[in-house]
């Protein structure tokens, strides 16, 4: 089983995703402002593992912090959750974690709790939301993989498994649980330009599994779905709207639009906790904007002229419209998802 990150007495230990493939490396970040940096710089990534990675950090910087005044407390727990909070802007589980967090430390003032009981508690807290999340996959993959039929290949964009989660993963999670359930599948793991999440990360996870993987860059999707060799696509997803629009990967969106015109079923796979039922639509998802040189060099290697204009959206949103279900831990859901999202996350 691939430990994506883990609560540890030091600190949060979580496997360098900078570095995979080739280099499998457990750093321990000790600080809330480390595991700030981790988020930020892409130690870890993928939505529900940021969430947890997030909780974690709330969590340290509350055991860490050195007063036992109850309103220095308050100050240096806002500053906290502030701190990782200011990291990635896409991702809703960040801040579905970050409040999470905070409302158990509400709840606990309200008690009257001790300082050394709330730390107790932010730390219990933290440690469950890594619990929940792989039980919510596992749930996740039993519903999606009533939807992949025996014999599919299936693509997928970005890296929706395993390293994205606190484990199993959400995308390939569905992939796992049909393979599980003893059908027999194939992957088109789409490269995913410019991070390269496909070809460092699904492909090397489901190649550790022996699932069987075909890595190809993101330009050759289209041609493998007109050619008949596409069976379903399932992706992760960073936020969904209210309406149904899913903000994922850069990239999402021209798969989905692909596979609309070649009729080919468009899944998304994601927990309750990447709903953003405050927003009427994909319009409102902020899209971070990522530094140019992971366009312009990969591994150091200049690939473009020096000084040239780059843009470097992290995310596109897909419209509702192009998915045919958004699969959860609750259920799948189907359009018009402004009722049936709302449905499932009461
Ligand atoms: O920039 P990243 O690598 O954090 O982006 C990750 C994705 O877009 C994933 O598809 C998404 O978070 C779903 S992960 C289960």
């Amino acid at each position: 089983m691939i430990k994506t990150l883990e609560w540890t007495e030091e600190g949060v230990l979580m496997i360098d995703q900078r570095l995979l493939p080739t280099e499998e490396v457990y750093p321990v970040f000790r600080t809330y402002e480390e595991v700030a940096y981790a988020i930020k710089e892409m130690v870890v990534r993928g939505a529900p593992a940021i969430g947890v990675a997030a909780a974690m950090g709330v969590a340290l910087g509350a055991r860490d912090t050195k007063t036992d005044d109850a309103a220095e407390f308050d100050q240096a727990f806002n500053h906290i959750c502030q701190v990782i909070g200011s990291t990635r802007p896409t991702a809703v589980n960040l801040f579905w974690a970050i409040e999470r967090m905070r409302n158990l430390y509400a709840s606990l003032k309200t008690q009257n709790a001790s300082l050394s009981e709330i730390r107790q508690r932010l730390i219990a807290e933290a440690q469950q939301m890594h619990v929940e999340d792989i039980a919510a996959n596992r749930s996740m993959g039993r519903f999606g993989a009533e939807l992949i039929p025996d014999g599919a290949t299936v693509l997928t964009h970005c890296n929706a498994g395993a390293l994205a989660t606190a484990g199993y993963g959400t995308a390939l999670g569905v992939i796992r649980a049909a393979v599980e359930a003893g059908k027999k599948i194939a992957v088109f793991a789409d490269e995913t330009r410019p991070f390269l999440q496909g070809a460092r990360l699904t492909a090397w996870e489901l190649h550790k599994d022996n699932i069987p993987v075909t890595l190809i860059t993101d330009n050759m999707a289209g041609h493998f779905m007109k050619a008949g060799k596409v069976d379903c696509i399932v992706v992760g997803a960073d936020r969904i709207a209210s309406n149904g629009d899913v903000a994922n990967k850069i990239g999402t969106y021209s798969v989905a639009v692909l596979a609309k015109e070649n009729n080919i079923p468009f899944y998304v796979a994601a927990p309750i906790s990447t709903l953003d039922l405050n927003i009427a639509s994909g319009e409102q998802i902020p899209i971070e904007e990522r530094v140019t040189t992971e366009v312009t060099h990969v591994k150091g290697a200049q690939l473009a002229p020096e000084g040239i204009n780059v843009a470097n959206p992290a995310f596109d949103v897909t419209p509702n419209r192009y998915v045919a279900a958004i699969i959860t831990e609750r259920g799948v859901a189907r359009p018009p998802y402004t009722e049936s999202l709302r449905r499932l996350a009461k």
